[in-house]
């Protein structure tokens, strides 16, 4: 096991209509001067904007309202949110909606911490973040992570660069997990946060490091949670007890806790993000569109790895390693489509096969033309991303 250190010091309200407790917890630390970020209208239509008011009325917390943050949420907006938040002196921000409106908001509240800066200058790593406003987050749909996460992921709309900034700074103070909340979601938003949360333990499943009983085991019953309450919840989208899993699910999914010890990968992110970054895809799609090349591609070189997977996540017990690697990757290819899920480009909505020369592009853009590679588990570089999409293409 590596040495790692961590924090996740969010708090989690969890349960029905603990909505009702947001303004109470905004209070808790030390919030008095409230600006709330929302989306593209669910929270409004869903009534839970309305009642969030009613809240900080009810608590006398002065407040502002933003809304209209868009899926792949963009820089400009978050810029424009850090003035209007310092006009109103705002010391809280709280995000209603789902990792858009929390990437916003922790820009929001690291702008709000030091306006000497651009604030895209902290997501191309021109400047270490050095302080945060704090950010409370109502969630509505189990996916990113982000409710409790170290990281926020913007898009510059004007180069076409979706970029993450993980830091401490980033965890939010409390995360308010209503399951009752998601009723309202489409069922493919719905299906975009169950691979979205899927990944982001694979992403840190798929690790160098296999000496690592706790990490690996608590990885696989999560993975195996989030499968068999994903395929209930796709049925049967009101059912509580599956919501309610999933929704702790993606919040653990991304703490932290199912890689610790481990160097996690997290090249398919990596990949997906040139594609949502060029085609503005919803994220969970792209990360599925693009998945099973990359196991295609990593499992040859760890096939132990994938047997194991295929093994405790799967169930998957007869044949070499080579077998098993292989089927545990045909189901999880299996579950995707269950899902509705696309698992090439040419199941990508707006985006279809695409000629040679975009493949190249997006695998220059993902490695920085050549600054970096991604993955630990399997690096990448440009030819082999390249590769990546040529045969997701
Ligand atoms: O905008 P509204 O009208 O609210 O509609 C949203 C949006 O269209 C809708 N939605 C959310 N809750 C709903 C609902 N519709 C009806 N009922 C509800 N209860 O769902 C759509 C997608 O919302 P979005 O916030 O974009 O979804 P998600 O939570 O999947 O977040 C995706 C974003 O998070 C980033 C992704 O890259 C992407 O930009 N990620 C953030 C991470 C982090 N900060 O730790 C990690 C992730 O890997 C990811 O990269
Ligand atoms: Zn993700």
């Amino acid at each position: 096991m590596q040495s790692f250190e961590f924090h996740c010091p969010t708090e989690v309200v969890f349960g029905k209509s603990t909505e009702q407790k947001t303004a109470q917890e905004i209070k808790k630390f030390g919030g008095s001067r409230v600006f709330l970020i929302y989306g593209g209208g669910s929270a409004v239509h869903s009534g839970l904007i309305g009642r969030m008011k009613d809240n900080l009325r009810e608590a006398d917390l002065p407040y502002e309202m933003m809304g209209g943050v868009q899926p792949n949420p963009r820089l400009s907006f978050a810029r424009e949110a850090v003035k209007r938040a310092q006009t109103f002196g705002a010391d809280f921000i709280l995000a209603v909606g789902g990792g858009s409106v929390i990437d916003t908001a922790k820009a929001v509240a690291i702008g709000l911490a030091d306006d000497s800066r651009d604030i895209w200058d902290y997501w191309c790593k021109k400047a270490p973040v050095t302080g945060a406003a704090p950010v409370g987050v109502v969630l509505t749909i189990p996916a990113s992570g982000s409710e409790t996460s170290d990281s926020a992921v913007l898009t510059d709309e004007e180069s076409k660069r979706k970029r993450g900034l993980s830091t401490d700074f980033n965890r939010p103070r409390f995360a308010v997990l209503n399951p009752e909340l998601t009723y309202t979601l489409p069922p493919f938003q719905l299906s975009c946060g169950i691979t979205d949360m899927l990944m982001h333990t694979l992403d840190r499943y798929f690790t160098v490091d296999c000496n690592n009983q706790l990490t690996d085991e608590i990885a696989e019953a999560v993975m195996r949670i989030i499968i068999r309450n994903g395929q209930i919840a796709h049925c049967h989208p009101h059912d509580y007890d599956a919501m309610s899993e999933l929704m702790w699910c993606g919040s653990i999914s991304h703490n932290g806790l199912t890689g610790l010890g481990n160097e996690k990968d997290f090249s398919v992110h990596q990949l997906g993000h040139e594609l949502s970054a060029k085609f503005d895809i919803a994220h969970g799609a792209s990360l599925s569109a693009v998945w099973d090349s990359w196991a295609n591609y990593a499992s040859p070189s760890a096939p132990q790895r994938f047997a194991r997977y295929a093994e405790n996540v799967w169930g998957v017990h007869n044949g070499s390693d080579e077998e098993k690697s292989r089927s545990g990757i045909a189901l999880t290819i299996r579950f995707f489509r269950f899902l509705g899920m696309p698992t090439c480009f040419s199941e990508l909505q707006g985006v279809g096969i695409q000629p040679d020369a975009v493949l190249h592009q997006m695998a220059d853009s993902c490695m920085y033309s050549g600054k970096r590679t991604v993955g630990t588990f399997c690096k990448l570089d440009i030819p082999a991303a390249h590769e990546i999409y040529q045969n997701a293409n």
